[in-house]
């Protein structure tokens, strides 16, 4: 409401703006009025979103500053997929559990880039939650200055009890997810998230260091005109994904052939088939048999995000998130997007 001067109303003298909030929707704010709507909701699940969130910022600083702060390149380790571990792979990584470990809210954690559980260290209490993470999606696009992100999934914890969460507790089916989400380091930080009902962005305002709802009900459209799959692998996929691919790129029919777009970094890719529609493709070959994306950092918690837009995921054959998880670093095949355009791949392949 524009302050206005006592009896310069006729006159239509304001010397304030009529904006309709200080601020725009904060992430804290957006998260704890849906919770209020959540009938015997604690402030546990606020909480553990705080955290992650400064997390996000901590890993948002340090991206945008990597080229000065001797983050860049590599920490001279492999990790558990076999896979040279950046600086920046290992920041992210320590900055979320540090973030989450000591506030309660969460029994058990799991990461990419860590072979076992993480447990909560004895001094800290135990909460309900577990949170899944890929600290650093697209760490190849680290040294280049090209985007990357963070990926998160949270589940209830199945053991009962409040000691230390188990193994069985990470290894939960999406459909079981209670809110994922991803951030994104780009031209903007964004973080974009879901619990189910709706998909909504926050772009990350660097003056006041707040998440800002800037993309609220994210809606995938039903079918895109881009696809985004490394080609380079043509050779080594089963044929039926072959057709797939040069069906697409084709004018068979009088279609319009798609546009081939990829980044490298799945959250990036993903991001814009979120906004524009489309598929982003990640299937199995000779050299990554069950494909290269992990199903619990990865696939489930888009495919939750996907799922809440209108979009769907499959694994080929399979929803993502009926897929039980049998390994923590179990890894699937992926084709995520829009539903026409995912359905046309499950088309393909089960014609074999
Ligand atoms: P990460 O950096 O977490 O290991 O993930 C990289 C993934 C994913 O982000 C991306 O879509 C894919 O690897 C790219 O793989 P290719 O280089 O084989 O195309
Ligand atoms: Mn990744
Ligand atoms: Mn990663």
């Amino acid at each position: 409401m524009a302050f206005v001067i006592p009896g310069a109303m006729e006159e239509h003298i304001s010397v304030g703006p009529s904006a309709p909030a200080l601020v725009g929707t904060t992430l804290e704010r957006h998260v704890l009025d849906r919770l209020r709507r959540t009938p015997g909701a604690t402030g546990d699940f606020t909480g553990l979103f705080q955290q992650i969130s400064l997390a996000a910022k901590i890993i948002s600083s340090r991206v945008s500053k990597a080229g000065l702060a001797d983050v860049l390149g590599l920490t001279g380790e492999v990790n558990v997929q076999g896979e040279a571990v950046q600086k920046l792979d290992d920041f992210a990584n320590r900055t979320l559990v540090h973030c989450v470990e000591a506030g309660g809210h969460v029994c058990i954690m799991g990461s990419e880039e860590v072979e076992e559980p993480i447990q909560i260290p004895p001094q800290y209490p135990k909460g309900k939650y577990v949170l899944q993470f890929d600290p650093l999606d697209g760490s190849g696009n680290i040294d280049i200055n090209a985007s990357i992100g963070t990926i998160f999934a949270i589940h209830r914890r199945k053991s009962p009890g409040d000691g230390p969460g188990q193994l069985s507790d990470c290894l939960q089916p999406g459909r079981d997810i209670v809110a994922a989400g991803y951030v994104i380091y780009g031209s903007s930080n964004m973080l974009v998230y879901s619990t189910g009902d709706g998909v909504h962005g926050f772009t990350l305002d660097p003056a006041i260091g707040e998440f800002l709802l800037s993309h609220e009900n994210i809606r995938i459209p039903k079918r895109g005109d881009t696809y985004s799959i490394n080609e380079g692998n043509f050779t080594r996929w089963a044929p039926p994904v072959q057709r797939w691919v040069n069906w697409v790129k084709s004018d068979e029919g009088g279609r319009k052939p798609y546009s081939l777009r990829y980044i490298g970094a799945m959250v990036a890719d993903f991001h814009r088939v979120l906004l524009r529609g489309g598929i982003f493709a990640y299937p199995a070959d000779t050299k990554n048999k069950s494909g290269k994306l992990r199903l619990l950092y990865e696939a489930s918690p888009l495919a939750f995000i996907a799922e809440a837009a209108g979009g769907a995921a499959s694994d080929g054959s399979r929803r993502i998130l009926d897929i039980v998880p049998e390994k923590l670093h179990q890894r699937t095949p992926l084709f995520i997007g829009s539903a026409e355009d995912v359905a046309d791949v499950e088309r393909f392949l089960a014609q074999g």
